[in-house]
């Protein structure tokens, strides 16, 4: 039965280009090969999220409310697209402040960030605190609030120490979050990242004259709680579009490994999965080409630890026969309806019916924290078969 099997994956994984069958057995014990099978396919699947390796997060992190939000307006419960249109890029980050200082100058470390990424939109998320009540009837109703780069004055010759990025007039009673678009300053950093020497906030009067900053007041990473602390949030697009045509390199063979899956047994006796291969054979063979679930659980995966939501998704797969006639409801190409013709009048020999297959695929958002602890969220085309069809 092992040999049988044996020969079977073998033939499978086809074109000859294999090691003979006396190299596998000797290599062969059912322990270590399901557990090599579960690296390499955990791995693949990491690569399919864009990852090499797991982030490592330590301890319990609780996601920033603004990603939660954003997570919940582009996705639905099940983390499928609710509209592709909303988000310009496939992905967004937030990052918080290191610099900790008690000045109102921040800094945020982008390195997690790759240099092919590009950058659509920065902004800075400040959280503007009420005034304090002795100085709430002031004069001033309005204030002018600037957010400057700073920058080395040693390096080109320099002469300004910053450069002006965003102004806006602000409320002098308001509280809440402000946002301010900060894109210029960070597209220079992804440059060069040594230029990184932070954000200054500067409050004037509306006569100009630079206003106390115990009146407008904004929470730091220092003293204020957590969900109130300054927040980069980046927005950008790292040119994956289409996951599955990438991997389509000829000499990428973990492909054809992947497929190879269902001959490999996972776990148990192997006639046992022999024999319940056979029997969902047999079965899909009875039925016509439809969707059925497939739950893809994180938890299961060992991924619960990074990802914050969601803990699933149903990927959805087609299974099903597709036999002549084609009805309409099996969506079938042109070539298709041709081919299961061509297959019931057996005019030449060795055409099989058309392949149940999906026809459409919709994109799932992730929301997990990466290496350095950042919050990102990503979406990922071409995850879930929104249907089948005979093709
Ligand atoms: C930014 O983070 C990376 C990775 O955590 C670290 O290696 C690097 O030293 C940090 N840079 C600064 C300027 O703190
Ligand atoms: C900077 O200024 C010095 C003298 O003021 C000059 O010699 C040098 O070429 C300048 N460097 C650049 C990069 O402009
Ligand atoms: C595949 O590998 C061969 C030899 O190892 C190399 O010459 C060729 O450029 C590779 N093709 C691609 C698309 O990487």
């Amino acid at each position: 039965m092992m040999l049988l099997l044996l020969t079977l994956a073998a033939v499978a994984r086809g074109a000859a280009a294999r090691p003979p069958l006396g190299d596998l057995e000797s290599h062969f014990t059912a322990e270590t090969e399901s557990e090599e099978v579960r690296s390499a396919a955990i791995k693949r699947l990491l690569e399919v999220f864009g990852m090499e390796d797991p982030p490592a997060v330590h301890g319990h992190k609780q996601a920033p409310q603004y990603m939660l939000d954003l997570y919940n307006t582009v996705a639905d419960v099940d983390g499928v697209t609710k509209d592709p249109y909303l988000l310009e890029g496939n992905t967004v980050r937030s990052f918080f402040d290191k610099l900790h200082s008690e000045q109102v100058e921040f800094r945020f470390n982008l390195s997690s960030v790759a240099r092919s990424e590009k950058v659509l939109t920065a902004e800075l998320h400040l959280f503007k605190l009420r005034p304090q009540s002795t100085l709430a009837f002031n004069r001033h109703h309005f204030c002018q609030v600037s957010i400057y780069q700073l920058l080395d004055t040693s390096r080109n010759n320099k002469t300004q120490g910053r450069k002006l990025l965003s102004s806006r007039l602000i409320p002098v009673h308001s509280t809440g979050w402000e946002v301010f678009t900060i894109t210029q300053a960070v597209r220079s950093w992804m440059v060069d990242e040594d230029s990184n020497l932070g954000l200054h906030v500067v409050v004037r009067t509306l006569g100009g004259s630079t206003m106390d900053m115990k009146m407008i007041r904004f929470a730091s990473g220092r003293t204020h709680h957590q969900s109130k602390q300054p927040m980069l949030v980046l927005f950008t697009d790292d040119g994956r579009r289409a996951t599955t045509l990438e991997s389509l390199d000829p000499n990428d063979t973990t492909d054809t490994e992947t497929s190879n899956l269902p001959q490999t047994p996972m776990s148990g006796p192997s006639s046992r999965t022999a024999r319940s291969l056979d029997y969902t054979e047999e079965e899909t063979a009875s039925l016509p080409c439809q969707r059925q679930p497939l739950y893809v659980d994180f938890e299961e995966i060992g991924w619960s630890g990074w990802i914050v939501s969601p803990r699933g998704y149903n990927a959805y797969h087609c299974k099903g026969s597709c036999p002549f006639p084609l009805g309409q409801n099996m969506r079938p190409t042109n070539h298709a309806t041709v081919q299961s013709i061509i297959n019931a009048l057996k005019l030449i020999r060795g055409i099989e019916t058309p392949c149940c297959v999906p026809d459409k695929l919709f994109s799932i958002n992730l929301l997990y924290f990466d290496d350095d602890e950042n919050v990102v969220l990503k979406q990922y085309n071409d995850m879930v078969a929104g249907s089948c069809g005979c093709h």
